[in-house]
């Protein structure tokens, strides 16, 4: 695990230790590093994913740690009674959830003329309703613990030229507007609401469906700083959003991007 791996590198958050966190799509991907790098620092994780092989990979590569073991529920965040389950499942095992990742997404093309409203509709599903309800899922136990730490992963396509996926891009705006209400409507309870916004990051399905030489070509022109984002760049952002060092950031847009311009 790189974040394992690195830690005497990077920060360890005392206020960390022992807090309980639910993280949906943390089977593989970006979700699998935040899982990862918050058990390193010693918070009980709960994740929540269709992939249940990616699930057991992970669960068996942080077996091989000494961190807290964390907790897998196979849940699809489109059925929103289910994610409700979920939740619930990771409360009962780990304990009350103060920090809530909303990660989860779709990020498949599809054409602007060929999209129907049963694709949009699912599309929104996938990648915005969820981070709504699994919010409103967690707040009454966070009210109880005095306050929380929810970080909404934007995306980067919502702020530059992408093309060929509109239904995600409208999905990720969404969640902007949607951290800032939210992070207002909570303030007076303790808990923050922010929205994490990664470049292109290469994990194994960026690597195997997008990255060509001509979209890594065209990232070279954009990006300010040339090396490419890892997944663990991204996880230290929700480490220090999760943690009491960033106490009085709420609303903000957080963005790992390399300098994208
Ligand atoms: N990788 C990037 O370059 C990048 C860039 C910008 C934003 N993001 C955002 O970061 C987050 C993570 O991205 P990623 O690249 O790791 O994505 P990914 O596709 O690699 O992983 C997403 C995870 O969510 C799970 N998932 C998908 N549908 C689900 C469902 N219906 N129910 C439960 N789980 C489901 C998948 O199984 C997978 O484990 C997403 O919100 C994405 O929009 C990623």
């Amino acid at each position: 695990m790189t974040v394992t791996q690195d830690e005497r590198r990077y920060a360890v958050y005392p206020s960390l230790r022992d807090r309980v966190a639910f993280v949906s799509g943390g089977a593989t991907g970006l979700g699998s590093e935040f899982v990862s790098a918050m058990a390193a620092q010693g918070v009980r994780v709960g994740f929540a994913d269709i992939d249940v092989a990616g699930a057991e990979r992970l669960l068996d590569r942080l077996s091989r740690t000494d961190c807290p073991k964390p907790l897998f529920v196979e849940a699809d965040v489109r059925d929103i009674a289910r994610l409700r389950t979920a939740i619930a499942e990771v409360t009962d095992g780990l304990g009350p959830i103060s920090i809530l990742v909303n990660n989860a997404a779709n990020d498949e093309r599809h054409d602007s003329q060929a999209v129907d409203e049963a694709y949009w509709d699912n599309a929104i599903a996938v990648n915005l309703k969820h981070h709504f309800f699994a919010t409103q899922t967690v707040v009454p136990g966070m009210r109880a613990l005095g306050g929380g730490s929810i970080i909404n992963l934007g995306s980067v396509s919502a702020h530059t030229d992408f093309v060929g996926l509109p239904a995600y891009v409208t999905a990720k705006a969404g969640i902007e507007g949607l951290t800032r209400t939210l992070a207002r409507e909570l303030g007076p309870d303790r808990i923050r609401v922010n929205c994490l916004i990664p470049g292109w990051i290469f994990t194994e399905r960026q690597l195997a469906q997008f990255v060509t030489p001509e979209t890594l070509a065209k990232l070279d022109q954009v990006q300010s700083l040339k090396d490419n984002i890892t997944p663990a760049d991204v996880a230290r952002m929700v480490l220090w959003l999760a943690a009491d060092d960033s106490a009085m950031c709420t609303g903000q847009k957080w963005i790992v991007d390399g300098g994208w311009m």
